[in-house]
Parts: C-alpha cells; structure tokens; sequence
C-alpha cells in the first residue's frame, strides 16, 4: 500500500486524504456543496459519523429555489464548508469575493469535479513545498464552479506520505467573456466544530519579533494580518489551534502557516454556535486582482501540520518539512559558517584598515566568515543615502583594493567574504532616484511617507526588478562573494504603481512580492554557492516564502541575550534551527544597554546559527579566550544545534526560566541549553527534564563524567546550577550515549 493514499468514496460522496498519521476529510453535501468533515489523526475508514445534523435555525439562509421545495432544515451560514462563497447565504468569513463587471459582489461556488495524482504541481512564481519524487505525495485538486460568473476555483489539497502535513492553495480560473475582479481569495478554509479551543499567535515589533500568545477564542472574529507590504515583525504568517490542555509534549496542535512574504490574513471566526472557521490567504485588504477571460489566478500556499504529540511534535514537522522540502540549493544541508559581522563594530564609519584589523583578530579566533554590512556603495555614509546605487563607494575601501581586494584578502585568511544589500529600496539621494523618480511607489500628486528616509522601490514593474539585476550581478561577477545579507528596510505606504490603470492598484502589493520572488530565484540561480541571508529590519520577513529562496534569516535586530531568549524560543515554534541566525554582540547592548555575561551571550547565539557582530579588538585578552571556547564548542556541534531534533523545554514567557535541547536523530548525543532569567535572593532550586532520548541508554554527561540512564534524565531530570550569580546565567549541558 502506498503511504499517502487519498479516496473518493462514490456512494457517500467523500473525500478521505490520508498517510499513517493523519486524515483529511471532506463530502459534497445536498445542493454540491463541499462540506469539512475532519482533519486531525488517522482514521482507517470513514462511515458518516460527521453526518451534519440537519436543524432549522432562524436568520440562517436556506439555499435558492422556489418556496415550499428547499429545505428550511439545511443552511450555508453553519454547514462547515471547505471554500465559503459570499453573500449567498453564509453570513462568515468568506474564502472568495469576486467583483463582476455589474458590480456584484456574490460568489457560490459548488462541486464539479475531481483529479487525484502523485506528487504536487509546481506553482509558477511562487515560494512552495515541494516532492524530490512523486511518491512522497499525492494531490487532489477539487474543482468548483459559479454558474453564475462562469469562474471556477481549483482547490489543491498535497498529503506528504511520511509527514503530517497537507498543504493547501487555490486557484481561480475566469471562463466568461468579460473580466472579473478578485477582491478576495483565500489559500485556506478550515472549518471546525465547537470544541474548547485556544490559539497561538506571533506577534512583536522590531527587535521583539515573534512574541509568544496564547489565548482562548471569544465569538466573533479574530484577525491576525499584515498590511505593511511584508509578513512583518508585528504578525508572523503563522498561527496554532490548540485544545486548552495542550502542552509541549501533549495533546493536539493544529498549525498554519502562509508560504508568503507580503501582506496577509488569518482570520477565525467563532459563529454564534461556537463552531470556528479559520480562512487564510492574501490580506483582502487593498487588495483586488483583474482577471481577464481565460486567464488564472494563483494564490499562495498554506502548510497545515497535526499533531497528537503537543507543540513540539508540531515544530518537529514544521522544522522537518521548511528544511527538507521548502529550503533549495547548494546550503540546504550544509554547516552553516560562523560570522563575524561589522554592523555593530562600525555601522557607517569604516575604512579598509578598521575592517582588515577586525577581519585579522576575528581570523585568529577561528571565525570562518567576514560580513561587510551596510555602506560599502554609492555614496553611503548614512541611512540618509545612495540605496539603488549598488556599485562601489570607491574611496572608502580605496586604500585595501577595494571591494575585491578586501575578499581576496578574506580569502587568503581562508575565510569566506560577505556582503550587505538592501535591493528593495530607493533613497531620494541616489543617482537611481535623480534618473527614475517615478521606479519609487508612490501616488502621483501625493506627498511620499518617508520611513528610515527611503523609498520602496516598485518591484511590481518587471524593468525596475531588471535594472537592479544588473546592478548586483555587475559587482557579484566582478567580486568574489561567498554570502549575501539581503535586507528589507521600510514597508510600503502610499500604494500605487504608475504603470497600471486605475483597476489594477489593489494588484501592486501582491505584484511587488512577485517581483521578489523573481529577482531571488534568478540571482539565486545565478549564484547557487552564495549562502543566502534574508534580513528586514532584523526578523521581519522570518516566513516560509523566504526560506524557499534564503535558507536562513537574521532572526532580529536585537541582540541583546536576553531579549534573544524569548525572540529565539518563539521562532522556533514554526522554523528550523538552521534558518535562525544569532550574533553575539558587545555589552553594554547597543539596544538595551543591558550587561549580559559572554557566556550568556554565547549560549543564547550558539542556540542558532552563530556568529558576532562587535569589534573584536575590544575584547580583552580572557574574553577572547573565551571567543576561542565558543568557536571550537560550536564547530564541534553545529551539525547536532543547525540540524538535529530540538524540543523547547521551559517557556520564557510564563517562568523564569528558559531551557531547550538538540537531539542527535539517533538519539546518541545531546545537548542542553537552561537559562535562568532573573536571580533571586532565595534561590529557587529548578529541576530540567529532557525529552526524546532513549529509555535504557546510559548518557555520559561530557564535562562530570556523571552517567544517567535516559529515562532518569527524562522523568527524573537533574536541577540546574544554582551557584550562578546574577541576571540571565546559562548553563549548557552536553551528554552523548556510552557506546
Ligand atoms: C537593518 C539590519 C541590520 C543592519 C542594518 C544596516 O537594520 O537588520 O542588521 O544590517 O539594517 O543598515
């Protein structure tokens, strides 16, 4: 038997998608109405247990038809659906809004047919999960058509064989003689029966990133979105379902993320029977999309993931597929390099000599990889200038040969030479602006907000997309370039693109994403040994759509330790280990002023992938000792930290504490990271009990010599170290099994 199979049962008109973990259920209801059944764990079979009951509610639309002849027991506004229309009888939250060319605005779209076949199709211009083979999943693509507007919507469902993962995305077709506009379409519809029900949000600011919330869902709806033009720092495109009881290690987690990067939506609505509809896509908000006769619209694809095994079981997966099959090229798999970043040593004001002697110390401590940050171009001695300008500030570097001459010599220390672009971006001082004042968004006759003092440039225009493709290519064929930092700095205000009419506006913010998307696949073709860093403003634009071109992010512009913990804990909830990069930075920290210790500071970055970005010259002879430490511990584990199996353990946002741990797949070596926060006057004495190690395995703890057996550490646990003085102490543990 194949692993992934999905059915279509013909007497009770059921689709039933599932692999050894989870099912997916759904039936075409009275009237062809694609009703949800169920997704959660397997089931062997289905016989009709979720038959909905049929039950006449007041104010609650029956379908169309002549009176006396419809059913007054059957309604739309409470049938959980699976591609809600509009205005036609369910007052919720719909999945699909067209304008047609009268004005109206209803959509109803109903069952007409079914595809079932290996594999996924690729979806053309966007960011997706994918197969390496088809038998790593089957698809079912279930049409629905309006009559009415003569439009159909494909509605693509994957189940992975040995993942608990079915993703999701739509697709609308216009089959009428006129064009239509797209005021709404959603990648997913999830609808669920009443059930006690909590959900996890991510929210957060610039250097707060991905804040962890949890809180109970109360009648009516609830939005989480971005319109900023990017998935932002203030709401991660991902959200979890859970049941009240759900923990790390236990009970059922239902999570959903959008594989996208521009403005989104999820949206859940508690209807007034307490039943939830979960719809996500495209934030419907300023958006609107022309469909001419014949043509299609693509939305992009959502990732929802089950799990029976608590939180964690739901991050494993997600942290399983985003690097298995979102994440492409050269680096997927690779170590990644320890940095040593410039920003926080010089931001704007370096020479060729302050970086070649940052370049030497950071060499001599075993740092494999130079990062020159922002204004090493055009005339950039400030936030204030020359972003589209990407060549060379030639006297700046001048006396080191520059640009080149500088990765020559990185590379002559045998390390690998980085560079910082911003490419979405215009300053008003640039020579690209003085040339094409009209490639910023704007509206014309409408004064420009200024954000960091820059423009976004109009990547819905593919000649704009173009100019600054050649541009980086020019300096990535001159200069040996082994790493790109590409940063995204301001979001998008004053929405409008000179060169589409008047109808196609509400298209820009979606046209701009794809002009992204465009651009990173063809430089990152172009350039497949250059490891990619995504970066906006710190972790503001940490989403799924990013990691299919970037296999890692700058996960904030904080880097103080402490503020880390909780940035780093709640990113892990939807994104791998590997993707979250983490610098130690000076103390006092530029952003907070806060003294941490360097061994905090290590413990909490080399929970990531590490680097710096401070002067080492500054470091005292026992600091840099340390350094050394650091280095040779994380080059010694990264393989374990960037792609071995981790599980949160202790929430820094509910304790005072913080502690997670990597497991090796076979479950031999283990490390184990415990933060306390603040100290106390009366010590606490804190016990850490680790998770997925091997019962009977004697573990070998690598710095006593104790040994413990792994259902000891498990059940048991060891206290942590109370003899740490101060605020924010770490402790590490490292064990590997006895052979
Ligand atoms: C953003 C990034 C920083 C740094 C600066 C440079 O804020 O997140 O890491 O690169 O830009 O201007």
């Amino acid at each position: 038997m194949e692993k992934a199979v999905i059915t279509f049962d013909n007497t009770q008109r059921t689709f039933h998608l599932r692999n050894e973990t989870i099912s997916y259920l759904m039936s075409i209801e009275e009237g062809e109405i694609l009703s949800h059944l169920y997704f959660g764990k397997r089931m062997t079979g289905y016989h009709g247990s979720r038959h909905y009951p049929r039950y006449e509610r007041g104010l609650s639309p029956n379908l169309a038809g002549r009176p006396g002849e419809v059913d007054r027991f059957y309604s739309k506004d409470v049938l959980p659906q699976e591609f809600a229309g509009n205005q036609t009888g369910d007052f919720r939250s719909p999945a699909i809004i067209i304008k047609s060319a009268d004005g109206a605005l209803a959509t109803d779209f109903r069952y007409d047919s079914y595809e079932i076949f290996s594999g996924k199709p690729e979806l053309e211009g966007l960011p997706q999960t994918y197969v390496k083979q088809d038998d790593e999943a089957q698809t079912l693509a279930i049409k629905l058509k309006d009559k009415t507007l003569k439009a159909s919507v494909v509605l693509y469902y994957t189940i992975y064989a040995d993942r608990s993962v079915v993703t999701r995305s739509t697709r609308v077709f216009n089959e009428s003689e006129c064009s239509f506009s797209i005021e709404k379409v959603a990648s997913l519809q999830l609808d669920m029966p009443k059930q006690a029900m909590e959900v996890i949000s991510f929210p957060g600011s610039q250097f707060h990133e991905r804040q962890v919330e949890r809180a109970p869902l109360r009648q009516g709806i609830t939005e989480f979105s971005s319109r900023r033009g990017a998935s932002s720092h203030h709401m991660n495109p991902f959200v979890v379902a859970v049941d009240p009881n759900t923990t790390e290690q236990t009970r059922e987690a239902i999570g959903v993320q959008l594989v996208y990067s521009g403005n989104h939506q999820f949206t859940f609505e508690k209807d007034y029977i307490d039943q939830v509809r979960l719809v996500i896509g495209i934030n419907e908000d300023g958006f609107s999309w022309q469909l001419a006769p014949e043509k299609s619209f693509q939305s992009p694809e959502a990732i929802l993931v089950y799990s029976d095994k608590g939180l964690n079981g739901m991050s494993q997966t997600y942290h399983h597929l985003l690097r298995e099959r979102v994440a492409r090229g050269n680096h997927q798999y690779q170590d990644r390099p320890i940095v040593i970043n410039n920003w926080e040593a010089t931001y704007f004001d370096f020479s060729a000599k302050k970086i070649e002697a940052i370049l030497d110390e950071a060499a001599s401590l075993g740092i494999e990889m130079f990062v020159l940050d922002d204004g090493w171009f055009g005339q950039r001695d400030d936030d204030r200038r020359s972003l589209g300008d990407w060549y060379e500030y030639t006297s700046k570097l001048a006396s080191g040969g520059g640009l080149r001459g500088l990765a020559e010599k990185v590379h002559a220390k045998n390390m690998a030479f980085g560079l910082w672009f911003e490419p979405e971006m215009i300053s008003e001082n640039s020579d690209l602006y003085r040339q094409h004042p009209d490639y910023a968004i704007h509206i014309p006759n409408r004064p420009m907000s200024l954000s960091r003092d820059q423009y976004v440039l109009d990547f819905s225009r593919p000649e704009v997309v173009e100019n600054i493709y050649e541009q980086m290519t020019a300096i990535l064929d001159r200069v040996p370039i082994d790493y790109i930092k590409w940063d995204m700095n301001r979001h998008m205000t004053e929405v409008y693109s000179t060169v589409l009419n008047s109808e196609q506006q509400g298209e820009v913010a979606h046209r701009y994403i794809l002009g992204v998307y465009d651009l990173v696949d063809r430089l990152t073709k172009r350039y497949p040994d250059i490891l990619f860093e995504g970066c906006s403003s710190g972790g503001g634009r940490f989403d799924a759509g990013m990691l299919y071109y970037f296999p890692q992010t700058w996960t904030s512009d904080s880097t103080d330790a402490a503020e880390r913990i909780r940035i780093q804990y709640g990113t892990t909830f939807g994104y791998p280990v590997s993707s979250m990069t983490a610098h130690v930075a000076a103390v006092p920290n530029p952003q907070t002023q806060r003294i941490t210790s360097l061994q905090t500071r290590g413990d909490v970055a080399s929970s990531g992938v590490f680097g710096y970005e401070l002067d080492v010259q500054q470091m005292s002879t026992e600091e840099k000792e340390l350094v050394k430490q650091q280095v040779a511990f994380y080059k010694e584990h990264r393989h374990l930290i960037q792609y071995g199996d981790f599980y949160r353990l202790k929430d820094p946002f509910l304790s005072n504490e913080a502690a997670w741990e990597f497991v090796s797949p076979n479950g031999n070596d283990v490390l184990v990271y415990h933060f306390r926060l603040l100290a106390s006057s009366q010590q606490n004495f804190t016990i850490t009990k680790l998770v997925g190690l091997i019962p009977e395995g004697i573990y070998v703890d690598q710095e006593t010599g104790e040994k413990f057996t792994g259902d000891e550490l498990m059940n048991i646990g060891r206290y942590d170290d109370p003899t740490q003085a101060g605020d924010f102490t770490s402790q590490v543990r490292t064990y590997f099994l006895e052979d």
